[in-house]
């Protein structure tokens, strides 16, 4: 039977299949016809035509800040990434990897969505417990974990054991609003306006969080006073602050969790660290930076952006373990 582990994320679904391990991993992006509401690119090839598009297409991204806010999109998507990786989804049964205290309604719509995509059984689980099992960090009753899992829209933040959650917090920050923010940043100060597929490279080659990086790249846009084609480089140092200012925000967050703690809890907490996760975590210095701001260990394993997903695949085959953390 077919067994699946999906992530359908704010900027990339990933599915893990049993038997098989990761086999999917493709913007969440489609292109609307305007005018017919027809359907027509998906995946990594509807996402190439952001920004490019004529009038009468939209590029629609159906799960925003972690939520599916288009469920005739987000369905038809799902069931064309299905397609991709199984030959017959009849009967498939499904854990979807959704933010910390994802609410009922938000539950119920990533149901009518699965179910109209062709899946039979879905089970929930919340992504920092699959961020630690994706580390292959064992859970257990006594020894609770740390972990944060940043996404393009959405980021959890949770103290946990295999006992339930002991404090945790979602908020609507990640990758999307750094790109949007570089887009001002680099018009303020270069005079040039960038698309936001430039913003996000832009922020996933040379964004860096290490003090005086010098990495750089050449950027095109459109010069704001001539409307001309132009290109600068662009530094780390450049676009330090638009990134910067997120992270800082939050690990705000993060400190306020930690101080809800019980005191034997923080102590747990202090030897075993922070387990980090989620695409934006693979920024340059990251992980320092953030043993550095919380004073403790920061692990990132791995492929980050994958974590919750080999998660996901992990507790999909153990059904024990399913069991104890699903929601
Ligand atoms: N090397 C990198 N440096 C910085 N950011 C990166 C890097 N690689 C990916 N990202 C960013 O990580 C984000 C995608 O991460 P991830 O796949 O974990 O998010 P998601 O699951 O789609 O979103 P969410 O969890 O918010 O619903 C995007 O904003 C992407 O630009
Ligand atoms: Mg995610």
């Amino acid at each position: 039977m077919l067994r699946l582990a999906i992530d359908f994320g704010t900027s990339v679904t990933k599915i893990y299949k049993i038997g098989s391990g990761i086999v999917l991993a493709e913007p969440t992006c489609v292109t609307v016809q305007k005018e017919t509401g027809e359907l027509r690119a998906f995946g990594a090839e509807a996402k190439r035509l952001l920004g490019k598009t004529a009038e009468l297409t939209d590029v629609i991204f159906p799960v925003y800040e972690g939520e599916i806010v288009d469920e005739r999109c987000a369905a038809a998507l799902l069931e064309y990434f299905l397609k991709k990786v199984a030959k017959r989804t009849y009967g498939a049964e499904a854990l979807f990897c959704v933010p910390c205290a994802c609410s009922t309604q938000a539950r119920e719509k990533y149901c009518r969505v699965a179910r109209s995509a062709g899946l039979s059984r879905v089970t929930f689980a919340e992504t920092p417990y699959l961020a630690v099992l994706g580390q292959d960090v064992p859970l257990s009753e006594s020894n609770p974990v740390f972990a944060i899992d940043i996404g393009a829209g959405k980021t959890s933040c949770a103290a946990f054991s295999l006992d339930g959650i002991i404090a945790g917090l979602t908020m609507n920050v990640g990758g999307n609003n750094m790109d949007v923010h570089i887009i001002d940043h680099v018009a303020e100060n270069f005079n040039l306006k960038i698309g936001s597929l430039t913003s996000e490279k832009l922020k996933n080659t040379v964004g860096s969080l290490i003090e005086n990086d010098n990495q750089s790249a050449i950027v095109n846009g459109r010069d704001i006073a001539t409307g001309k084609p132009r290109s600068v480089s662009v530094s780390s140092a450049d676009i330090l602050f638009p990134i910067r200012v997120y992270v800082d925000k939050i690990l705000e967050y993060a400190e306020l969790v930690l101080k809800k703690l019980p005191a034997e809890v923080s102590a747990v907490m202090c030897k075993n660290g922070i387990y980090l996760a989620g695409g934006v975590t693979n920024i340059a210095g990251f992980a320092d930076y953030v043993a550095d701001r919380l004073q403790m260990e920061a692990h990132v394993g791995g492929d980050a952006q994958m974590a919750i997903v080999l998660g996901g695949g992990r507790a999909v085959g153990n059904a024990a373990l399913l069991k104890r953390i699903e929601l």
